[in-house]
């Protein structure tokens, strides 16, 4: 679907998009170079980052590829340092970067709880901190892709409920800081969106898939396009006065109660 904004939005700007290679980074980082600006994409997987830059630039986008693990800073910091030779200041970062596994805390080890904070939580907080010195201020925005987790307790997501809620904070406590220097930082929080990782991982079988529907007050999964145009406009001039802010796109999910996995995580208490 074509972005309902006007064409060019971020043209001249400079975009570093952590899991900028698939699901919802990538659609971000491509609505991105849609509208103008260079990217970089960021993750573990070269082939992935190359499949999706290749994607973009076959639509005329410019795009850059870093493959890094957003746990080792000295990576993080390296790829920050050559989109801002290459491109110039860093106007716009988003941290799309995170995993998730479904699994209760007795079945998960210390090392599993960890690899998810680290990612999530560490993971932004290495790109925040690398990107600093490479932004452009005044006028940079970061974006944190949060989730429902970051304030509903949800069973077998301790792991990512404890990492957005830190990562949610982490955005504010950034904001306060950086604010003087004219650096924006805000959280967008998806609902459940088709055709993503997240939602294979969470919603595997058709009967989570239909309990899913049920409990979003819209009665749909959200679409990857439509946080790339919340994503788009949050990281544009046109929110210039918009920082420390959580901001969902999610059908009204975050209105339903917390819950678990397994189809009452999101609760099907009102009919269809
Ligand atoms: P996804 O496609 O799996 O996105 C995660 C991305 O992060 C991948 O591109 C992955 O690429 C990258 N990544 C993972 N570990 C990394 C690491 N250590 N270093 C660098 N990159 C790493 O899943 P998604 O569902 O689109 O999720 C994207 C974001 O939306 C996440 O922050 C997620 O928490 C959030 N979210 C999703 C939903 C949903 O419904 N899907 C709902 C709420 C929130 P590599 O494997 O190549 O590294
Ligand atoms: N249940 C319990 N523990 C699990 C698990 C599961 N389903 N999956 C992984 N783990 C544990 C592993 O056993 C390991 O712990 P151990 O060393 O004590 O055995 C720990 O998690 C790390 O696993 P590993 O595969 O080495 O980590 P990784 O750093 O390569 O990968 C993950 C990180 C586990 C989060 C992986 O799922 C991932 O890369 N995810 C990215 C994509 C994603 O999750 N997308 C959805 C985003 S919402």
């Amino acid at each position: 679907m074509a972005s309902i904004f006007r064409e060019g939005l971020l043209t001249g700007k400079v975009a570093f998009v952590t899991g900028g290679g698939s699901g919802i980074g990538q659609a971000i980082a491509e609505r991105f170079a849609g509208h103008g600006a260079r990217v970089t994409i960021a993750g573990r997987k070269q082939e992935r980052l190359d499949a999706a830059a290749h994607a973009m630039r076959e639509k005329g986008g410019t795009v850059a590829t870093a493959a890094i693990d957003v746990r080792d800073y000295a990576a993080v910091a390296e790829a920050l340092q050559h989109t801002s030779e290459e491109y110039g200041p860093i106007d716009i970062v988003v941290c799309a970067a995170a995993g998730n596994f479904p699994a209760p805390a007795t079945g998960m080890s210390a090392n599993g709880f960890k690899s998810v904070i680290d990612i999530d939580l560490l993971g932004t907080f290495n790109t925040c901190r690398a990107a600093y010195e490479h932004l452009r201020k005044p006028g940079a925005s970061v974006l944190s892709i949060s989730a429902a987790h970051a304030t509903q307790p949800i069973a077998l997501q301790s792991h990512v409920c404890a990492a957005k809620a830190g990562v949610e904070m982490l955005m504010k406590t950034l904001a306060l800081e950086w604010g003087p220097s004219g650096v924006r930082l805000n959280c967008l929080t998806p609902g459940p969106t088709d055709d993503t990782e997240g939602m294979r991982r969470l919603a595997p079988t058709v009967e989570i898939r239909d309990a899913v529907e049920r409990s979003v007050p819209l009665r749909r999964f959200g679409t990857k396009e439509e946080l790339a145009d919340m994503a788009l406009y949050l990281s544009s001039d046109a929110a210039g006065y918009i920082t420390g802010g959580v901001f969902a796109c999610d059908g009204g999910s975050s209105l339903v109660r917390s819950g678990s996995l397994g189809g009452a995580m999101f609760p099907t208490a009102v009919a269809r």
